[in-house]
């Protein structure tokens, strides 16, 4: 049986569906049970309750094989250690006397930067305390979701903009939640893997931010502009939407290395096998977005 953290998450909902229809036998851990569709629900184990509480997660791998592990980052958490590693603790633990085997847990590029870089920095130490329970682990190291972007919505429907404290020329890979989801799927169901790795999922191109505005203006038929903010100024945001001093320092420090070049200093360039570009993204996705459905479904 396979254990799915954060089932109605983007990512998660997605990792549900893909191994529901593999015919796989599914336990699930959520907060609220009710979010959950109600024809899913009828085929699936449910446990209530948080993945990060030990009097949850405990008793949800009793009989579990492999866990999709997704730490939420919630942006209310003390800092990224809080929201990674700490939220990761009591699952660790569990994991020492159970009976699962394989791990697939989602994480950030970053591995080998020198730099404190903020929530990337605490996902990786979260890869390497699960790693260290000696069952077969693989982090999928995503780069920045091309989902961010959706998140900006209301400003590219209302004002034809979308903003990040980055600049415009700067070339990033991007990778797309759905091709996440599908790798987490493909690691869960064929478990011939041994060992602790990281899967770095980097999408199939390099893009800058300008390139993307102008890829979103063509995909919805008028003009949508990138426009660079000042760090200070979205770490204002940031509070503003409810974030603690301490995830706002993690944001700030992940997205400063992101800006000095930390998702491509390590890794290999022919890792490119994430295969959904931005503009089929912002066709299936962000077009759905702007009119306020969801594409996950
Ligand atoms: N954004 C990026 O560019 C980027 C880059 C690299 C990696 N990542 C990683 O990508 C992942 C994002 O996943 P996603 O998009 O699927 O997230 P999401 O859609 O925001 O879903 C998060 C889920 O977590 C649940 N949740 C929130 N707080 C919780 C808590 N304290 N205890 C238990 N459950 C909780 C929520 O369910 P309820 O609220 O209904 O309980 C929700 O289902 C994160 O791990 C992030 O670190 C992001």
């Amino acid at each position: 049986m396979i254990l799915v953290t954060t089932p109605t998450g983007d990512i998660g909902t997605r990792v549900l569906k893909g191994l529901l229809e593999g015919g796989e036998p599914i336990r699930v851990v959520l907060r609220d049970p009710s979010n959950l569709d109600s024809d899913v629900r009828g085929q699936i184990d449910v446990v209530q309750g948080s993945h990060a509480d030990a009097t949850v997660i405990g008793p949800a791998l009793d009989g579990i094989d492999a866990v999709f592990w997704l730490p939420p980052g919630p942006p209310t958490a003390e800092s990224s250690e809080a929201a990674y590693v700490d939220f990761s603790r009591a699952f660790r633990d569990a994991l020492r006397t159970s009976s699962v085997s394989h791990v697939v847990g989602v994480s950030a590029l970053g591995r080998g930067w020198g730099m404190p870089a903020g929530h990337a920095t605490a996902s990786i130490a979260m890869d390497d305390m699960i790693g260290a329970t000696g069952v077969a682990y693989r982090a999928l190291a995503c780069a920045s979701l091309m989902d961010n972007v959706a998140r900006q919505a209301e400003p590219i429907r209302e004002a034809g903009l979308f903003f990040q404290p980055s600049p415009g020329h700067l070339k990033l890979p991007h990778v797309a939640k759905a091709d996440v989801a599908a790798r987490a799927v493909d690691l869960l169901r064929d478990r011939s893997w041994t060992g602790v790795e990281d899967v770095p999922l980097l999408g199939p191109e390099e893009l800058t931010f300008d390139e993307m505005a102008a890829i979103v203006t063509d995909v919805v038929g008028r003009e949508v502009r990138f426009r660079e903010i000042a760090m200070a100024d979205f770490a204002d945001m940031m509070r503003g939407m409810g974030a603690t001093e301490g995830m706002v320092k993690g944001y700030v420090e992940m997205l400063t290395a992101k800006n000095e070049g930390m998702d491509l200093a390590f890794v290999p360039p022919d890792r490119r096998d994430t295969p959904t570009t931005f503009r089929e993204w912002c066709h299936r996705e962000l077009v759905a977005a702007l009119s306020g459905g969801d594409a996950r479904s």
